[in-house]
């Protein structure tokens, strides 16, 4: 089965790149190859991100300028996680699905930053799934799922089990800037309205039971569901 993996950069560099988080994602990855699934796998810059775009923004870099900060440090996490998944993968990212679809052929583990300015790896995930016709989508997040609202905000906010894709888009609204936070991007959630892949966000919790839960078992995440 092909499959499209995407750790948040909340997951993977919460403050600092946290070893033990590329580790356990890298686990993950080599236990999918060897139950012979294919995988395309994207990551997120995380709070460094934030920092060089905040940093970026005061010294007067224009919007263009302060996402492609943002790329190049979930290009940095990208090689973290190729390191740490060795010959299975390769040094650098690639930039384009097209790179990533032909690594892919060639029986490798293409693991992708951002690529071009104005959205965020979310949507490079939900693209990437689209352009290597994976049947399945999984996004790894530090809060594990979708909220009624945000729960870092609303101590009300519950878990959903599952929701429509355009429900969602009600809750993300439409506007990307550098460095937001959303729990998915809202060019992310068009897409997934409209591709037909099933979708699901988990927590960091769960990466040991990725290879259980793209082969359809159980999870205390969200599934996102087309229309
Ligand atoms: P992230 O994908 O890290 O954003 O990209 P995020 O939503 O904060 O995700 P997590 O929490 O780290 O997983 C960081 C920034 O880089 C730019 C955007 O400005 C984004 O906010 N970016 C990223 C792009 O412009 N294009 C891309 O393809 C990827």
């Amino acid at each position: 089965m092909r499959i499209t993996l995407n750790f948040g950069g909340s997951v993977l560099s919460p403050e600092w790149p946290d070893l033990e988080s590329f580790r356990l994602a890298a686990g993950a990855v080599r236990e999918l190859v060897e139950r012979r699934h294919q995988v395309l796998v994207v990551v997120g810059g995380g709070e460094p991100a934030r920092r060089y775009i905040g940093v970026g923004e005061e010294l007067g870099g224009s919007e263009v300028l302060l996402h492609e900060l943002g790329i190049e440090v979930t290009r940095l996490n990208a090689r973290l996680l190729a390191m740490a998944l060795g010959e299975l993968s390769e040094p650098s990212p690639p930039a384009t699905f097209r790179e990533a679809l032909q690594l892919m052929l060639r029986g490798k583990v293409p693991v992708m930053g951002g690529t071009v300015p104005g959205h965020t790896t979310d949507a490079v995930a939900a693209m990437g799934a689209k352009a290597t016709g994976s049947s399945a989508l999984l996004f790894v997040t530090d809060v594990g799922g979708i909220y009624s609202a945000d729960p870092k905000v609303d101590p009300t906010a519950r878990k959903l089990d599952r929701i429509g894709a355009g429900e969602l888009m009600k809750l993300v609204g439409t506007r990307v800037t550098p460095g937001m936070r959303t729990v998915l991007d809202p060019v992310a959630v068009k897409l997934l309205h409209q591709l037909r892949i099933r979708t699901v966000v988990i927590g960091r919790g769960e990466i040991p039971r990725i290879p259980l839960i793209v082969e359809g078992g159980e999870h205390g995440g969200t599934e996102i569901l087309p229309g």
